[in-house]
């Protein structure tokens, strides 16, 4: 009698086990041959949370896929090429993370790739609607700020949206805050605590220096400096890439790091916290970067604006302006 309830029990054990830890997810990574895509690829191949990884872009799949293929971790690598196998590169896919686009050159702004940009994000959300509506979807294609409002307005048309699951990928803004501050502190990044929050173009970048860890004190002109160095540190790598683009490395670091997230978060994993730009309803504008909790079902909690101290408080002032016409032009072209 004993014996078969012991067997039960670990029977049970077993089934809330594997259905709370499914351990076994497909990424697929649209614009995978680029600057970004490559190396995001290859950070995403080692995530042990990864079981099939799907590459598509317009050119190259092929050939990035066959050489990821080669890597001794479990995933399977598939490459996908060309608008007709978009939607096999989609089916099914738990988490879709999005670098498809032309990055800027020196002189440009974000806004300045959107009329490129544009229509890529709004035929490759198209597609997820189609083929993986419950995916996590994270964008990380400029301009972010009007990406994402494009994003949601297709699945919104196609019936499928869920506010929850999708994401604009503003990491980079808090890796770069934790490096610049790590240095500056003399501590390391990796113990930098910061939130970012807004959206990902430059005034609309927050991060918020008063509620950093360890502590950040500085004159009112050093956090000037501070603040201002992380909304344009974008501007900084371009004009050091001279014509050759703009930030790849730091942003599929960035990115795998976004991406890993959202696994811990659907794999049942606690605590899984990352700032990112979403809809909300935590300031005047309808999408904007908090500190997220993230779980099975995307965003579980969202934290809210950090408090501001009156100099943040102008920030935001300055940003919301900004994101409102950034957001009304995706939702305009999405409904065109
Ligand atoms: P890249 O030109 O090196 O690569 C872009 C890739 O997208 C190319 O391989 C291209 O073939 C592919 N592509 C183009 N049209 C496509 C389509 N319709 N479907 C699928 N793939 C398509 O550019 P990159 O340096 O990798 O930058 C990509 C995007 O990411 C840019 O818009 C850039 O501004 C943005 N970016 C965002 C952040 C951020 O923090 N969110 C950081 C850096 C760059
Ligand atoms: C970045 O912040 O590096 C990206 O948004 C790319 C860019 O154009 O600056």
């Amino acid at each position: 009698m004993l014996k078969q309830a012991t067997k039960q029990l670990a029977i049970q054990s077993m089934r809330s086990f594997s259905t709370s830890r499914q351990n076994n997810y497909k990424v697929t990574v649209c614009g995978a041959s680029g600057g970004i895509g490559q190396p995001l690829s290859l950070l995403l191949k080692q995530n042990p949370l990864v079981t099939s990884l799907s590459l598509y872009d317009i050119v190259h799949t092929p050939g990035v896929a066959a050489d990821l293929s080669h890597i001794d971790t479990k995933s399977s690598t598939h490459g996908y090429i060309g608008a007709d196998q978009l939607g096999d590169a989609l089916k099914g896919a738990d988490v879709v993370v999005i670098p498809a686009g032309v990055p800027r050159k020196p002189g440009m702004t974000r806004d300045d790739l959107f009329n490129v940009n544009a229509g890529i994000i709004k035929d490759i959300a198209a597609t997820v609607a189609k083929q993986c509506p419950k995916a996590m979807v994270a964008i990380i294609t400029n301009p972010v700020n009007t990406c994402v409002p494009i994003a949601a307005e297709v699945l919104k048309k196609a019936g499928v949206y869920d506010p929850k699951r999708l994401f604009g990928v503003s990491t980079l803004d808090v890796v770069r805050a934790r490096a610049f501050i790590g240095e500056a502190l003399g501590v390391d990044p990796q113990q930098v605590n910061i939130p970012v929050i807004g959206g990902h173009s430059g005034v609309t970048i927050m991060p918020i220096l008063s509620q950093c860890q360890p502590t950040f004190k500085g004159s009112a002109d050093t956090i000037d400096k501070l603040t201002k160095r992380i909304q344009e540190a974008g501007t900084e790598v371009v004009k050091a890439k001279a014509g050759a683009g703009s930030a790849t490395l730091s942003m599929a670091y960035a990115g795998a790091r976004f991406a890993g997230s959202l696994l811990k978060g659907l794999d049942g994993q606690k605590n899984v916290v990352e700032c990112s730009y979403v809809q909300s309803t935590v300031t005047e504008a309808a999408f904007f970067a908090t500190p997220l909790v993230l779980g099975k079902n995307g965003i579980q909690e969202n934290l809210g604006l950090p408090k501001l101290n009156d100099y943040e408080k102008k920030l935001l002032e300055a940003a919301i302006p900004e994101l409102k016409k950034n957001i009304q032009k995706g939702v305009d072209f999405a409904n065109a």
